[in-house]
């Protein structure tokens, strides 16, 4: 189904935070994102303040309720530290509400003109799965540094960038049998369409397993796994994450590098944890993968995990919670012709998480 509207790219991804100005030294220190901009106090922003930084193409904004009666404490107190919104950047914000909520989303808030001396902008916002939103992002030539209500701000130290250049997916994560009926609302309400499914029987370890259906806009610039738990001896990550958040959520954004062992090498080098994949996955990676232009050895050191489908292979890695509930991470990822998300890797990376999940104490 075609939808009268066309979605460009991720905007940014909106995370609701205890404390903006802490986390976002955290994803400058950490990942190489930029500080660009800021709303508080000092611009007259009373009720809440929001941090942005941007990476190639990604910008996070990082926002934080100032007083006790925010609608944003309700996000917070319930998920603690979690993306919120998936905005996206569309030709025509005031279509997209009309459309997406003509066919069956939730307006949270109307098409809104915002304007400064820079341009304007409309934004409009509807609800999807959990308490996560999307909202429009119309740009029409704005040249601010984010949106209006923003000002620019500078880092106070040089920020060392890791080559994150865009986000590749974004997967959310549902209660028991909700995957289909969200990834139908997808289609109906956006017009999207599915383009790859992992069921109980691709991937499960003796103790935990999932259910994927990934939705993709019609350009495929937007790519949406959608996953549900699947019975196994013992608890699925997906369970353990959707009791973490107290109901669905953004499980996981990926990240495109175009060089994936700089990129890792740089994270690590400034504290990012990343999954523990044990030696034995290298012993037989070439028996399962065929040639690779990367040296195994290196891969081996970084944790890199390959798979390969019929256009290419891929190179990715998950890093640990990015919080103290074991909900949000980030993937990094290198395509080298793949357009598959790494099921050849998910045996690997659940016996990994499960360990986690066994310290845990959730499995
Ligand atoms: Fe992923």
């Amino acid at each position: 189904m075609s939808v009268p509207f066309e979605i460009t790219g991720t905007d940014h991804l909106g995370f609701v935070v205890g404390n903006a100005r802490q986390a976002a030294i955290y994803y400058q220190e950490r990942f190489g994102f930029t500080p660009v901009a800021y709303r508080g106090l000092e611009t007259g922003s009373r009720d809440a303040s929001a941090w942005v930084l941007r990476q190639g193409k990604i910008t996070l904004v990082l926002e934080t309720p100032l007083k006790p009666d925010h609608h944003l404490n309700t996000h917070l107190a319930r998920h603690g530290d979690a993306v919120q919104d998936i905005a996206f950047l569309v030709d025509d914000a005031r279509r997209a509400w009309e459309w997406t909520t003509g066919h069956g989303a939730r307006s949270v808030r109307g098409p809104e003109v915002r304007e400064d001396a820079h341009g304007r902008v409309l934004l409009a916002t509807i609800a999807t799965y959990g308490d996560t939103t999307h909202t429009f992002v119309q740009r029409d030539g704005y040249r601010g540094v984010f949106l209006p209500g923003y000002e620019p701000v500078a880092p106070t130290q040089p920020v060392e960038g890791a080559g994150l250049e865009f986000v590749d997916h974004i997967v959310g994560n549902q209660g028991d049998r909700e995957m289909e009926r969200v990834a139908r609302w997808y289609e109906e309400v956006f017009g999207f369409h599915r383009i790859w499914t992992v069921d109980d029987k691709d991937v499960s370890t003796a103790h935990s397993a999932l259910r994927s259906i990934v939705v993709a806009s019609a350009n495929e610039r937007i790519k949406m796994p959608i996953n549900e738990p699947a019975d196994g001896l013992k608890k699925s990550q997906i369970q353990e994450y959707v009791e973490a958040n107290f109901g669905p959520g953004v499980q996981h954004a990926a990240m495109y590098t175009r060089d994936i062992v700089a990129t890792v090498e740089r994270l690590r080098r400034h504290g990012v944890e990343f999954l523990e994949i044990p030696d034995t996955y290298y012993e037989t990676l070439l028996d399962r993968v065929g040639p690779i232009d990367e040296d195994v050895d290196v891969l081996r050191r970084h944790g890199i995990l390959v798979d390969r489908d019929d256009s290419g292979y891929l190179l990715q890695l998950f890093t640990r919670p990015l919080q103290d509930r074991p909900t949000l991470f980030f993937e990094i990822i290198q395509r080298r012709g793949a357009r598959s998300f790494g099921k050849g890797n998910f045996k690997a990376l659940f016996e990994s998480i499960e360990r986690e999940q066994a310290r845990r104490g959730n499995l």
